[in-house]
């Protein structure tokens, strides 16, 4: 009794509209449910977990997740990177942002088990060791910072940013910054901040 439970209990649907074999039950059901609609939803369920690994401020990690998982959960969750920050948690804020082969995303948006490859870079990583990157220094120098939550994703954001125009003017600092929201209102302060740290990083 219990083994005929469980045989019915792993049952797919596929198997149960093969097993029944009638024209009717074909016709009353398979309308409804394509095959190809079958596969996706048995292929879905077969998928709980993949072990990958990601490359992270130099190193690699491997790590075991589910398909679901963000990359912002596996940095803070499993990774204990938690520079990161979760504030939205929807693509809106800007405070998770990082930096994947050199242009920055929401860790919140993106899919760990997409950044196979990629060269993912944290505000962990920014520091020299000891010495700050000169970003982290200018926010500092200038005051562009109050709780200090968004800050992680506004300091990657400016560094992207200079690390692909050195010289920029204040409206493409404001732009380069655009997916970043300061609840504290620091933006002037920032936009400060990201000018001195580009004539720092110029030399000049
Ligand atoms: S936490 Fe990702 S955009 Fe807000
Ligand atoms: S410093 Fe508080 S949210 Fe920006």
């Amino acid at each position: 009794m219990a083994n005929q439970k469980e045989e019915r209990h792993v049952i797919s649907r596929r198997g149960f509209l093969k097993g029944m074999g009638t024209g009717a039950v074909a016709t009353a059901i398979l309308p409804e449910l394509p095959s190809q609609s079958v596969e996706a939803e048995e292929t879905t369920q077969e998928i709980t977990e993949a072990t990958i690994t990601l490359h992270i401020n130099g190193k690699d990690h491997k790590l075991t997740v589910e398909p679901r998982t963000t990359l912002l959960s596996a940095l803070r969750d499993r990774l204990e990177l938690t520079g990161t920050k979760q504030v939205c948690d929807r693509g809106t804020c800007g405070g998770c942002t990082v930096i994947v082969d050199g242009r920055t995303v929401y860790a919140c948006m993106t899919l760990a088990i997409d950044m196979e490859g990629k060269n993912i870079r944290t505000i962990e990583g920014l520091a020299a060791g000891d010495e700050l990157h000169p970003v982290q220094e200018a926010f500092i120098e200038k005051d562009a910072l109050m709780c200090g939550f968004c800050t992680p994703g506004f300091v990657m954001s400016v560094a992207a940013l200079l690390e692909g125009n050195p010289d920029p003017s204040l409206d493409e600092v404001k732009e380069g910054v655009s997916g970043n929201m300061c609840r504290c209102g620091t933006y002037p302060r920032v936009f400060e901040a990201a000018l001195a740290a580009a004539q720092q990083m110029r030399g000049a």
